[in-house]
């Protein structure tokens, strides 16, 4: 990596509140803020569209060389996905590709995919990388590596909240489960699974709210680049 890029990894289960924190870190810092999850949604939206079981490995692979993905930023700063030259930032989002997303993200040949899309990124610019492999796989000699988590009952809490007032509300417990089914398949799957790096350091938002959150991170962040 050179001088003057750094690299900042947060991995951790989804609703930990990842991308709302890191998106406004990375505005304030004025690096860029990569959403690597974004990534797998758009390649299952694409899977999701072709009618295509996404738990089918070859069924996907074979669909591969047909999807192109692109990232790209607007003007201020918020990354947009592009399928095949489609923006589908919106429709990625959607609960139903969620589940998309998480399968097709245990294939290999679509880790493999996206892997150098995610390095060239981390190469040419300072970045603030929100995933599941970040610190662990993709990139393992990041400057500063967090672990941000919260309990599994809370993440639900916040995704029912979110949808309520997204006006596509669910019944908490059916949150639950489908949180608890992602987090089983982000954690057991053989390639990549969820982890801890060894070197991470954990933050547990179970208790804080999002000031307290981004605070904590703001510490970590300042002391691992020496600005403390
Ligand atoms: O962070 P998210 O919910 O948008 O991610 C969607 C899915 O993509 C998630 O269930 C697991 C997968 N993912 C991954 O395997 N590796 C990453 N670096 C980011 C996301």
């Amino acid at each position: 990596m050179s001088e003057q890029v750094y690299a900042i990894a947060i991995d951790g289960p989804s609703g930990a509140g990842k991308s709302t924190l890191a998106k406004e870190i990375a505005a304030e810092r004025g690096i860029l803020y990569v959403d690597t999850g974004a990534l797998y949604r758009t390649i299952g939206c694409y899977v999701f569209q072709q009618g295509i079981d996404p738990k089918d490995e070859q069924a996907v692979i074979n669909i591969l060389p047909e999807v192109h993905v692109d990232m790209i930023y607007s003007e201020d700063g918020l990354q947009h996905m592009l399928l095949n030259g489609k923006d589908v930032t919106t429709e990625i989002r959607l609960p139903e590709i969620s589940m998309y997303a998480s399968a097709v993200s245990a294939i290999p040949a679509v880790r493999e995919h996206l892997l150098e899309v995610q390095r060239t990124l981390a190469r040419s610019h300072s970045v603030i990388m929100d995933g599941r492999d970040i610190g662990t796989v993709v990139l393992p000699d990041a400057d500063v590596k967090i672990y941000l988590t919260a309990s599994v009952e809370k993440r639900a809490e916040r995704r029912w909240k979110e949808l309520a007032e997204r006006g596509t509300p669910k019944p908490y417990e059916e949150v639950l489960q489908e949180m608890e089914a992602r987090d089983w398949a982000d954690t057991h799957r053989e390639i990549a699974p969820l982890r801890e790096a060894e070197d991470a350091v954990r933050v547990d938002t179970s208790d804080i709210d999002f000031a307290a959150s981004k605070a904590a991170l703001l510490d970590v962040i300042e002391r691992s680049l020496g600005e403390r």
